[in-house]
């Protein structure tokens, strides 16, 4: 199967969840912008939770609902992250954002609310055992909240008008959170599944996470606007901390390699298993959308 097949697979069986949770929270006046939020995207989260979960043979009778979580997190990081308030986007994933729609108010409550809603997800005793549930729930806590995705978009937000330019730890700090955070969560939480210690998916994401925010950097700089259905050459208008910003196009790119290679390396230990995995971390830097 090609990678974007795969891609497209693990799509539909973590939409599909989504899908389904969102429409039983009804009735609520928040179900319509809760399912413009989850909709579209590539759905690479969830695949990482997927592959990851079935690299330690957990199927996705108990690894979907892990997806559905961090995409449900994910996309109320999106909703959020487009506000007047904070990147003042209207446009994502080729629609109009949810505060474009539907007004700020309903946007914060709607973000809100997916954030829940991952929360809920995990909770199904379909997930596993309560000590695996447990130590999910905790984990994307944790990756998603003050110390983890949160804090990163805070740091994001002060470098916009921080006195000196922010150096490349501080970059790499800043986006390792605002982005890694959730990229690690995706791929450690099948180990978490199996009950197995999550070091040696770590090793892979960690690289994983910073290639796939340089290179949206990237293309926020030189991109397709078409193909990646939202508004580009925004962030050096903004004055963000970037690797762009601060290396260069050309240097970003470089560091982009040397990360899948190290993500790739990671995953020497797992053989030929773990093949839709190297071909997610080329795509995560090659990808134009
Ligand atoms: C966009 O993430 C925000 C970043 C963290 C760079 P994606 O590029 O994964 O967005 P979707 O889910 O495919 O729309
Ligand atoms: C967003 O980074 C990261 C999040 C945690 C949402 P960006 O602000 O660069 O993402 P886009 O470019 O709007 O998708
Ligand atoms: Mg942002
Ligand atoms: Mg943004
Ligand atoms: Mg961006």
């Amino acid at each position: 199967m090609s990678f974007r097949s795969a891609l497209d697979k693990a799509f539909d069986i973590t939409q599909g969840l989504l899908v389904k949770a969102i429409n039983s929270q009804a009735p609520t006046p928040l179900v319509e912008p809760m399912l413009h939020a989850v909709a579209g995207g590539k759905g690479l989260r969830g695949f990482l939770v997927q592959k990851s979960a079935e690299l330690y043979g957990v199927g996705h009778d108990r690894s979907a609902r892990a997806a559905a979580a961090v995409e449900a997190i994910h996309a109320y990081s999106l909703v959020h992250d487009d506000l007047p308030c904070m990147d003042d986007d209207d446009q994502r994933r080729g629609q109009p954002t949810v505060h474009v729609k539907w007004g700020e108010a309903v946007a914060v409550l709607t973000g809100d609310s997916l954030q829940s809603l991952a929360f809920e997800l995990l909770s199904d005793e379909a997930v596993g055992n309560t000590d695996t549930r447990l130590e999910l729930i905790e984990s994307l806590s944790v990756s998603a909240g003050a110390r983890g995705m949160v804090r990163g978009q805070a740091l994001d937000i002060a470098a916009e008008t921080a006195e000196r330019p922010l150096t490349l730890e501080e970059i790499t700090e800043l986006q390792m959170a605002k982005t890694g955070a959730l990229f690690e969560w995706s791929c450690t939480a099948g180990a978490i599944l199996a009950g197995e210690g999550p070091e040696p998916m770590r090793k892979f994401a960690r690289p994983l996470g910073l290639a796939f925010q340089i290179a949206d950097d990237i293309i926020d700089a030189e991109g397709d606007t078409e193909l990646a259905g939202k508004r580009l050459r925004k962030d050096a208008a903004a004055g963000k901390a970037t690797f762009v910003s601060l290396l260069g196009l050309e240097g970003a790119r470089a560091r982009t390699k040397e990360l899948v290679d190290e993500a790739e390396a990671a995953l020497a230990p797992f053989g030929a298993k773990a093949e839709n995995l190297r071909q997610a971390a080329r795509f995560a830097v090659e990808r134009r959308m």
